[in-house]
């Protein structure tokens, strides 16, 4: 049941001129109140103002909450430290769609399911030789992810509760196979399919790296950090990517459709892109002498760039998830043998020196889940340009589970934001020979 529908006791009021307008105050079980204004306007004729959102709650949800202040992340009440300890992958995926951890004959069954799912249908190849091989792999997935519900009819009717779960296993399954697909194109390599006696993150590492010429090992490591990489990344509220899911799912469009504009909004330098953006910006400093420089340049008002892998819209502390991605980041390190990175000098060094100066003290500026997994990503073997797509990979379910919620939610509408006009007032149209 939501804190919506329970009978309501606190209030809070709107003064505008002489006219006081009351709206009930709801309480969630942790976090900020929220004041429901949705009757302001048909009440006071005014709209709120909050073009990023800084204070606005676009729905009630029981799937992820973030503490920024603590740098704390729960999905579904569990700490983001204990899943990336003790889960995997799946398992948080059950989690997250289903609200509770799976028994062990639940598991078992969710991994059958979704490994029998992971193939694509075979004329998916022929829709991916469309591209060009120097294609961003965004941009291949994010086509590639749309035409899904080109193939997958019988699961887009949002209606019908077992074509909704039908939809969600199939992404949920289908991801990690494009991904490895955009990557193998751009590569010009050929496909690999995937492997049913192998665990989600092993097969994809599989058909990222497997050449049909030879049998090819997952390395452990590997594989659990590659898990671990997709624990931390698969949901956070109501950021950027997962708020344009549910509003292009408000208005009924199927659930690949929303995965697509998903994508396609994670894909920004100020989102989901700023792994990639990390890396690069780690690769131009290039030397642990040049970071003052940059430094510099991140606080100057005229200049545009942004330590990328810094700052957080919700987290004014550590992002929790940043510290297990330094974690991984040194065990990725470590089994490839790569003892002395400049890129994790650089890093590290820049890390120290932000976390000492006060206009990052005072912006509160800490390193995101971003600044450390290029660096991780790079040393697995990645190209730059797949950070993101490995990003979606996993926000896919933090994804399709918000966007189920919002189906299911019997009060969801459409989702239609007003504005603050101040264009031109109306005017008589001018035939051209009389405009100067
Ligand atoms: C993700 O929302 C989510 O949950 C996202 C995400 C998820 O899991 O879905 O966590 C994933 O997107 C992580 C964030 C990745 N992005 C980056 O690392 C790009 C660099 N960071 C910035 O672009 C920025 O910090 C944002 C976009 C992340 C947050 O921006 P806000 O909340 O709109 O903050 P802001 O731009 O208003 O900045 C506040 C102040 C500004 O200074 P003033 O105008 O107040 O003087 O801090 C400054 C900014 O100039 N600032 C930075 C900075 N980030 C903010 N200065 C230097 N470097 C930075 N990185």
């Amino acid at each position: 049941m939501d804190v919506r529908s329970g009978a309501n006791t606190k209030t809070g009021t709107l003064t505008l001129g002489d006219k006081s307008y009351t709206f009930p105050v709801y309480e969630g079980t942790i976090g900020p109140d929220v004041i429901d204004i949705s009757k302001l306007y048909n009440q006071a004729g005014i709209f709120t103002y909050d073009p990023g959102y800084t204070s606005t709650a676009s729905c009630e949800s029981k799937i992820t909450y973030i503490d920024g202040d603590n740098g704390i992340l729960l999905y579904r009440g569990y700490p983001i430290e204990q899943l990336a300890e003790h889960g995997d992958f799946l398992e948080t995926c059950y989690l997250l769609l289903y609200g509770e951890l799976p028994t062990a004959a639940q598991k078992h069954d969710f991994d059958y399911l979704v490994t029998r799912h992971t193939m694509v249908h075979e004329q998916m190849s022929r829709f991916f030789q469309g591209f060009r091989r120097d294609a961003h792999p965004m941009a291949v997935m994010v086509g590639s992810v749309g035409a899904l519900s080109a193939f997958y009819h019988d699961s887009t009717d949002i209606s019908d509760p077992v074509q909704r779960d039908i939809a969600s296993i199939r992404m949920i399954a289908k991801l990690p196979t494009l991904a490895a697909m955009a990557y193998k194109y751009s590569i010009g390599q050929p496909f690999i399919y995937p492997k049913n006696d192998l665990a989600y993150a092993a097969n994809f590492l599989r058909m990222c790296y497997a050449v049909p010429c030879e049998e090819y090992k997952v390395n452990p490591v590997l594989a659990r950090a590659m898990d671990r990489i997709f624990i931390l990344h698969a949901d956070h509220e109501q950021n950027a990517s997962t708020s344009t899911v549910r509003l292009s799912g408000s208005s009924g469009a199927n659930p690949f459709a929303c995965i697509a504009a998903g994508c396609a909004c994670l894909w920004g330098p100020a989102h989901g892109g700023a792994n990639e953006a990390a890396l690069k910006m780690l690769a131009e400093i290039g030397t642990v002498n040049r970071i003052p420089e940059f430094i510099k340049r991140a606080k100057d008002k005229n200049d545009s760039f942004r330590l990328m892998g810094f700052g957080h819209r919700v987290y004014r502390h550590y992002d929790p998830r940043a510290k297990i991605m330094q974690k991984t980041c040194h065990e990725v390190l470590n089994e490839m043998g790569i003892k002395d990175d400049p890129l994790l000098d650089v890093a590290l060094e820049l890390e120290r020196i932000a976390l000492h100066d006060d206009y990052f003290i005072e912006k509160k500026l800490y390193p995101n889940i971003d600044f450390y997994s290029g660096i991780t990503l790079k040393a697995m073997g990645f190209p730059t340009a797949m950070f993101t797509v490995l990003f979606a990979v996993a926000r896919t379910v933090g994804w399709i589970a918000q966007w189920k919620e919002m189906i299911e939610d019997p009060s969801q509408k459409i989702g239609r934001p007003r504005q603050l006009y101040s264009g031109a007032t109306q005017r008589e149209y001018l035939p051209i020979s009389r405009r100067k």
